[in-house]
């Protein structure tokens, strides 16, 4: 679709799409902050969209660690987003996919039966509201469970690279941590930019990375990339198992360094190893960087345009049933999926 074409807003009849009454759905939910074998599958009030947002019968959810993060209430910088207190929606999911039911008074891009995909809060249920500028059309090459999969960290991967990093062709990128969610985004995306990419990850996952396009790869159970010669021009470190010194020494003198984890540690320690690059980063050639990946309609569409190129193809480790949603996220919560999580809503379809 252009541009032009994008801009002129769909015309579909909403009066006949804003449900009257929002009637029952099944869903994923826990009430508070706590372990992730308190999600149950209980039946609640479908939601209702607001005047920018757009109801979606959801074909099937992505997970990622921030899933986990949800429904535990920790890090407690994650309740920013799902509540203080008490979660709001207490429904894990932040990634959706699946097609439109109704679409508020003030939606412009969609109309009832468009097949989305996108970011939401509570996309582990039958139904879900999001602002339609989280959402895109669906890639048509794409599955549901596949489509799912891609938001979160398939914008992570693109923000960091082409906005904090701004690859260019022909430079030297690695990617640690790259047979993961973000990783497997980011080494195809690298390479979509003409980027000469090295993938770190265990030998297990050496020929997955390959054939995703990685020209160089390094088992990290046998050699550490901040111990070898090569310098990058850009790392993007989604493990940050590294001491920032020992990272820095991987990078060229002007590189930059981008970290995209922060998470193993607790308190004055997370703070310390949230803030210490952003603050030492001034005083060195060396761009240092920390960044928030933030949905949005535009860069969701550039995804579904390098997908139907044939420049990306989300890797999928497992595919869980709805009810199974806790199973899931133990799964991803001990660090070693190799791609993608997802959660279907329609299992043996
Ligand atoms: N900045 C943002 O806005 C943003 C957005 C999304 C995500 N994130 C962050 O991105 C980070 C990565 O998320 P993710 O979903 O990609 O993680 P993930 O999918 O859970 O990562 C799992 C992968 O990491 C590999 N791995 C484990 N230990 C490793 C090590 N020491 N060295 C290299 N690879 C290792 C595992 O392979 P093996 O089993 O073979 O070890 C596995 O394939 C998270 O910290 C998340 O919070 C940030």
């Amino acid at each position: 679709m252009s541009l032009i074409e994008e801009s002129i807003a769909k015309t579909c009849d909403r009066q006949d799409t804003t449900p009257s009454s929002p009637g029952k759905m099944k869903a994923m939910k826990h009430e508070h902050y706590g372990s992730l074998e308190d999600i149950e599958l209980r039946e609640i009030d479908k939601p209702v969209p607001g005047n920018h947002e757009v109801l979606i019968r959801v074909e099937a959810a992505g997970l990622h660690i921030g899933d986990c993060f949800s429904v535990r209430g920790e890090p407690r910088l994650m309740r920013v987003e799902t509540g203080f207190l008490r979660p709001k929606t207490g429904i894990p999911g932040f990634d959706v996919a699946g097609v439109v039911e109704a679409v508020g008074t003030k939606v412009s891009r969609f109309c009832p039966g468009d097949e989305v995909f996108g970011t939401t809060q509570g996309a582990c249920a039958e139904y879900a509201t999001a602002p339609e500028d989280t959402l895109a059309l669906k890639p048509g090459n794409l599955t549901f469970e596949q489509a799912a999969t891609v938001p979160t960290s398939g914008l992570a991967a693109l923000h960091a690279l082409r906005d904090v990093a701004g690859v260019q062709a022909g430079q030297t990128v690695l990617i640690n941590g790259a047979s993961g969610g973000v990783g497997t985004f980011a080494i195809q995306l690298a390479k979509s930019f003409g980027a000469k990419v090295t993938g770190v990850c265990s030998g297990r996952n050496l020929e997955l990375v390959q054939s995703i396009g990685a020209d160089h790869v390094i088992d990290y159970t046998s050699r550490d990339f901040t111990r070898e010669e090569t310098s990058y021009e850009v790392i993007l470190d989604n493990k940050e198992n590294r001491s920032l010194a020992d990272c820095r020494k991987a990078l060229t003198s002007d590189g930059t360094l981008i970290l995209n984890s922060g998470t193993g540690a607790r308190g004055l320690a997370m703070m310390i190893r949230l803030f210490k690059p952003l603050i030492l980063s001034p005083f060195t050639k060396q761009n240092l960087r920390r960044y928030l990946s933030v949905a949005n309609h535009a860069d969701l569409t550039f995804l579904k345009d390098s997908i139907e190129a044939g420049k990306i193809i989300p890797v999928i480790d497992r595919i869980y049933p709805l009810a199974e949603t806790t199973a899931a996220l133990e799964y991803i919560e001990k660090g070693h999926a190799r791609g993608k999580v997802a959660v279907t809503l329609q299992p043996g379809k």
